[in-house]
This record gives structure tokens, C-alpha cells and sequence, in this order.
């Protein structure tokens, strides 16, 4: 199971972040060369990240956020498109034909790098009113397409919501979980806004808890204090997988003994319960082979 929580956002014209990238532990570290890079950087960014993914990648999945304007995407894409390269965040997705056209420009591209075909995936940012009612076309687009995206900042933008409260009652909940709705409708991993606040972590560690309930698999981060507060939201906790094994073992028993359904602690289990239970048990697996010896 590829774990994908962590999605560390890294300026692709910062060569000492660039360099510090694949030493943080992120399961997915995401070269950006949209939102933050300034144009006049833009030819040296679209080099340093290219010259990163010849370097080792400690572990990480490595993605590059090209720019949203078909054009100038593509040229992104047309630097960074190598071996060492697993795939692209597409910002601001609101039509199918736009992942349509990226896919086939891929395979053009992996061909003239000796790639093999398809490898390069891709997860699409839904960031305007228009791109959440396309969602679940979005996640259908492409064979590439590995999850999506909520991008919070640009989405309340569009829709005219100016205050956001971290803590408190959440405006963008129907939102978020149609972007996980309709990444689950895919098999494809759901990734959550980033919180912009790095220096005090609580309200980091309650939102992907939410996140988390809601159905997410991961949430984007900007700074390194942040990717260990997400890995433990997103990882099952001791007493979740002890539960779990209980649950297990009590219906496997029962299973043998013919009967199909089975109480664990006074509440009734039967299969969809069980099968969650396997599946944090295989997150929790996941998560331990991960961490450092
Ligand atoms: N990736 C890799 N390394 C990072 C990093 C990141 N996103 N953010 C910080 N670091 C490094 C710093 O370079 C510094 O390393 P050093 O001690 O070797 O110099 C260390 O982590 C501590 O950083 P700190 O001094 O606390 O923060 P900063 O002032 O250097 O950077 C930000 C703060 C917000 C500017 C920076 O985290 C950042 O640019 N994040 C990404 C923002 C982004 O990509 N936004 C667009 C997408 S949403
Ligand atoms: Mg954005």
C-alpha cells in the first residue's frame, strides 16, 4: 500500500529547499512551479527541479505542480517529464478535456524520455465552484490519475467566502466532501488543503483529523514542522488497530462456527465493519514500514 499523506509543497526556485526536500521525510514532495515562483524565475525553477529529480528521492514520491495555462504547462511539463519523476499536480482543473490533452501530451513525452508508458501519474487540484460540480468526471479522466486535490485558498476566492475559521463550524464541508466523495468513487486518494500556519501546529493536527473523518487520505503541507503532525493523523493509533484485531478474530471465529454475524464488545460486526478493520490494519502496516530503524 503507497502511502501518500504528506504532500510537501517545495518552491522550484529554492535550491536549498530543493536540496532539503528529500531529507524531510514526506511521503510525496510536490517541486512547484506555479503559485510560487515569480515569472522572472521561472527558466532557472523549471532547471533546479529538473536537475532534483536526477538526485535521490530519500524515499519520497516526487511530483511537479506545472502551471494551470495549457501553454505554459505544457512547457513545464516538457522540463521536468524524466525518470524520477512519478507525476504532475494540475492546478485549477475544471474540465475533463484539459486532463484529456495533459495525458496525451504525456505520453509523447515519456516516449521521447524512455519512460515507460503511463508511468507518469497525475492529481488534479479542485479549486473553483466549476471544477467541484466536475469532480467526479475529473477523477474519471485519465488512467493516470492518482487523486485529487482541495484547494482551499483559490476555492473560497471563487465563491466569495472571505472568513475562514479553522476552528470552528466549517463553510467549505459540503466541498470537501464532494472532492472525497468523488475520489473514492475512483479508487483515487483524496488530499486536503494545506493550513498555511507552521509555527503552532494545533490547528494543523484538529484539521486532518477532520480531514481524515471526512475521508481523506492526506493533506498538502508547506513546511517541514508539518509532515509529522499529518503522518500521525493519517496513521491508525495503537488502540484503532488492537480494536481492529479484535474484530477480526471475533468474526473469523464466527465465520468458522457458520455464523455470519458476530458481537465484539456489545456491538454487532459483520462484513463492510471487518473489511475496515483489514484495511487500517494494512495502513497501519504501511505506516510502520516507513518509519526510520
Ligand atoms: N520544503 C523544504 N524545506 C523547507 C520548506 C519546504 N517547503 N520550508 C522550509 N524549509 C526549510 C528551510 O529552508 C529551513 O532549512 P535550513 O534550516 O536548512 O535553512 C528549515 O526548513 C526551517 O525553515 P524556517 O526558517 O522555519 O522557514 P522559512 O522562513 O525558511 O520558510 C516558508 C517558511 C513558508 C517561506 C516556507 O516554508 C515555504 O516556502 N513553504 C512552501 C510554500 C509554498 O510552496 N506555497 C505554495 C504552495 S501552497
Ligand atoms: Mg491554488
Amino acid at each position: 500500500m503507497q502511502l501518500m499523506r504528506s504532500w510537501l509543497f517545495v518552491p522550484g526556485n529554492r535550491p536549498r529547499m530543493i536540496r532539503k526536500a528529500p531529507t524531510l521525510g514526506a511521503d510525496v514532495i510536490v517541486f512547484d512551479l506555479e503559485d510560487a515562483l515569480p515569472s522572472a524565475e521561472k527558466a532557472s525553477g523549471r532547471r533546479l527541479v529538473a536537475e532534483a529529480l536526477e538526485n535521490p528521492s530519500g524515499g519520497s514520491l516526487r511530483y511537479v505542480r506545472i502551471e494551470a495555462d495549457p501553454g505554459r504547462g505544457l512547457e513545464d511539463a516538457r522540463a521536468v517529464v524524466r525518470p524520477g519523476l512519478d507525476g504532475l499536480v494540475l492546478p485549477k482543473v475544471s474540465e475533463v478535456s484539459h486532463l484529456q490533452q495533459t495525458d496525451a501530451a504525456l505520453g509523447a513525452l515519456e516516449a521521447g524520455a524512455g519512460m515507460e508508458p503511463g508511468s507518469v501519474r497525475m492529481l488534479a487540484m479542485i479549486e473553483s465552484a466549476r471544477g467541484l460540480l466536475e469532480a467526479p468526471a475529473i477523477a474519471a479522466a485519465s488512467s493516470r490519475m492518482v487523486g485529487l486535490f482541495f484547494g482551499a485558498e483559490d476555492f473560497t476566492l471563487d465563491l466569495g467566502v472571505f472568513a475562514s475559521d479553522d476552528e470552528g463550524p466549517d463553510e467549505m464541508l459540503y466541498a470537501r466532501s464532494a472532492v472525497a466523495v468523488a475520489a473514492a468513487s475512483r479508487g483515487l486518494v483524496a488530499v486536503d488543503r494545506i493550513v498555511p500556519e507552521f509555527q503552532t501546529l494545533e490547528p494543523l493536527a484538529a484539521d486532518s483529523k477532520r480531514a481524515c473523518r471526512l475521508g481523506f487520505g492526506g493533506k498538502g503541507v508547506i513546511h517541514p514542522r508539518q509532515i509529522a503532525c499529518v503522518h500521525q493523523a493519517f496513521t491508525p493509533t495503537e488502540k484503532q488497530v488492537e480494536k481492529a484485531r479484535q474484530v477480526i478474530e471475533g468474526f473469523e471465529q464466527a465465520h468458522r462456527e457458520g455464523s455470519g454475524t458476530v458481537q465484539v464488545e456489545g456491538k454487532m460486526v459483520d462484513w463492510p465493519i471487518v473489511e475496515k478493520a483489514r484495511r487500517l490494519i494494512r495502513m497501519a502496516e504501511a505506516s510502520k514500514s516507513e518509519e526510520p530503524d
